[in-house]
């Protein structure tokens, strides 16, 4: 058994796989552990990204790294608006990775290549795949809950769900129980054609790609994996958690991350604190931002905070504070601008996460057991934190605009009630599930032993 694996590790030693990241902090991470993970199955791995937010090749000397220029202006480069980016970047990137890609294909020094393995947001590549012969297997960040959601996306506008009206909010989406209209992923102050159009050429190009690999298990999400294998015609491999393979792998953060919440985390009673992150792209108002201060401060509970710059709208940091506002909790807050998320979940002091269920932060936030207290700002968020709070029921949602009370109630409920306690039973029976499906025999090795020969089988 064993010398087969040797031949099978032998055999792949030879094939090489190029991955492409959207150039985004929630996709870069994923896409690198991925790139790990294949790695350590004997491929060789080829990293193609943009100039705009490029993760640091000294901290991968296992893999090749090409940089293809974006075209971003200044002006672009620093909008805000993802919407307007994610789109910039599947027009602006076409020629420069269409011509890196022929470079690698036509060299033959290097190992062949295998197929192409890029984030669904790059869905033009799929094209440029197709007219170089290359099969192209895609990586889709997020969870498979709501992209069943992003599927039904033309369902929903012709049914009149989307465009979302404000006196609709409160309805339920009949055709996808448990959400309402309020939890479905859309982004506020952004052209909506613009975003059903990169929604559809995720969804349409993801369903043209020759697989999709999910950072999910099956035990999490089942009845969504159920609907789309019926409705999609490629194979689909979830095989997540991908942080969890204990593969060890270097950090991709583009920010610093401040190793000072760690000792500071040292000094905090066990399951004390409230992690506040609300990830890499959300942006808060400053009343906002002041109501989530006042709710921690006056929750009694310590907390760590991560305030990156830029998370307040028209500010650089931490100037709506009131001054002398630290100094009044006597070390019972600790704010940084970045954190290293992973340990500090990991950390025995941490009692719950108040997050914007990103789909990386959520499913960390399951893999350690940490009950969560969610405020989705926009996309996938919503959805993500809909079935956190009433699928999984493994957290508690914050309404949107909810002031320093209701923060101080939810905070409360989560840290100090009955409910709480539930709470954290139920994300711990979870997290043993996170764990049970990287061992021997679990599903998400399964599933990576079925996407390792899927891949090995594709011929460019
Ligand atoms: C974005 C989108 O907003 C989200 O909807 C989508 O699901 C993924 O991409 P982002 O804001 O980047 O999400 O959040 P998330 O998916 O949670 O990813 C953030 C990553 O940064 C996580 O892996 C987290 O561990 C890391 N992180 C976050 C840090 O290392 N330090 C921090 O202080 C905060």
């Amino acid at each position: 058994m064993e010398n087969q694996i040797d031949t099978q590790m032998e055999q792949r030693k030879g094939r090489r796989l190029v991955l492409f990241p959207l150039p985004f902090q929630g996709h870069i991470n994923p896409m690198l552990l991925l790139a790990t993970i294949l790695h350590s199955k004997g491929f060789s791995i080829t990293i193609i990204h943009t100039n705009f937010n490029s993760p640091n090749p000294s901290n991968f000397p296992n893999f090749t790294f090409h940089s293809i220029p974006d075209g971003f202006s200044e002006s672009e480069a620093s909008s805000k608006d993802v919407v307007f980016l994610a789109k910039l970047l599947n027009t602006k990137c076409v020629e420069p990775f269409r011509d890196c890609m022929v470079k690698l294909l036509s060299d033959v020094s290097e190992e062949p290549i295998s197929c192409l393995i890029s984030d669904a947001f790059f869905y033009f590549s799929q094209a440029v795949a197709d007219s170089l012969k290359l099969p192209r297997v895609v990586l889709r960040t997020g969870g498979l809950s709501s992209f069943v959601v992003f599927v039904a996306f033309p369902l929903l506008r012709e049914r009149g769900y989307l465009p979302i009206q404000d006196s609709q909010l409160e309805e339920p989406v009949a055709e996808l129980p448990p959400l309402k209209v309020k939890d479905l992923p859309v982004i506020d102050n952004v052209d909506p054609d613009s975003y059903y159009e990169i929604i559809a050429g995720m969804v349409n190009e993801s369903k043209a790609s020759s697989g999709i690999i999910w950072n999910s298990f099956e035990e999490l999400e089942q009845s969504e994996l159920d609907t789309l294998r019926q409705e999609f015609p490629n194979p689909i491999f979830p095989i997540g958690p991908f942080h969890k393979y204990h593969l060890t792998s270097s950090s991709s953060s583009l920010l610093a991350q401040d190793q000072s919440s760690i000792s500071w985390l040292d000094k905090q009673a066990p399951k004390s604190v409230i992690y506040a992150s609300f990830g890499s792209l959300a942006a808060l108002s400053e009343a906002q931002f002041l109501e989530i201060a006042w709710g921690l401060a006056n929750s009694n509970q310590p907390f760590l905070w991560v305030v990156r710059p830029g998370l307040v709208r028209g500010s650089e940091w931490l100037e709506p504070l009131p001054s002398g506002f630290l100094e009044t909790l006597n070390g019972r807050a600790h704010i940084i601008k970045w954190a290293p998320q992973l340990e500090v979940l990991a950390h025995p002091a941490v009692g719950a996460f108040w997050t914007h269920n990103g789909w990386n932060s959520t499913l960390e936030s399951i893999c350690e057991g940490v009950p969560m207290i969610c405020m989705p700002c926009f996309t996938d968020q919503k959805v993500n934190a809909k079935y956190v709070s009433q699928v999984w029921k493994v957290g508690l949602q914050l309404e949107n605009g909810s002031d320093r009370l209701m923060i101080e109630r939810c905070i409360r409920r989560l840290m100090v009630e009955k409910e709480g306690e539930e709470i954290r039973d139920r994300i711990s029976k979870l997290k043993d599930k996170a764990k049970f499906c990287l061992q021997q025999g679990g599903s998400s090795l399964q599933n990576l032993d079925s996407l390792v020969s899927h891949i090995s089988k594709l011929e460019s």
